[in-house]
């Protein structure tokens, strides 16, 4: 498969579950994935209060909870839900290609 240019892969998209967090190691930076249907999310995979693994959290309604204190981060936009004062979660581009889920190279977070 030839990559396009400015993409690198991620994940095959068989490898994600339907609603399933699952998060991979790209550039020295943890991304979680999260497949919906045909789509795929891609957002930071490190919780920003103390770097916990969010793809080990429940996804409830459109959010994900950090498995260790709990914040809640929503799927859409990676804000913060209320009682933390965390900053969003980053989130970034996702293209399906050849049955891969591919992000940016070099990985830029959306604006
Ligand atoms: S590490 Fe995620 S809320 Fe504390």
């Amino acid at each position: 498969m030839q990559v396009p240019a400015g993409w690198q892969v991620a994940a095959r998209l068989e490898a994600l579950e339907d609603g399933v967090a699952k998060d991979v190691l790209i550039a020295r930076q943890l991304v979680l994935l999260l497949r919906e249907g045909g789509e795929v999310l891609a957002l930071q995979g490190s919780c920003p209060h103390q770097f916990a693994r969010l793809a080990q959290g429940q996804i409830v309604k459109g959010w994900i909870e950090c498995p260790h204190h709990r914040a809640r981060f929503r799927l859409s936009d990676g804000v913060c839900g209320s009682g933390w004062k965390l900053p969003p979660l980053k989130r970034y581009a996702t293209k399906l290609h050849e049955g891969v889920v591919l992000l940016p190279d070099p990985l830029v977070p959306l604006s």
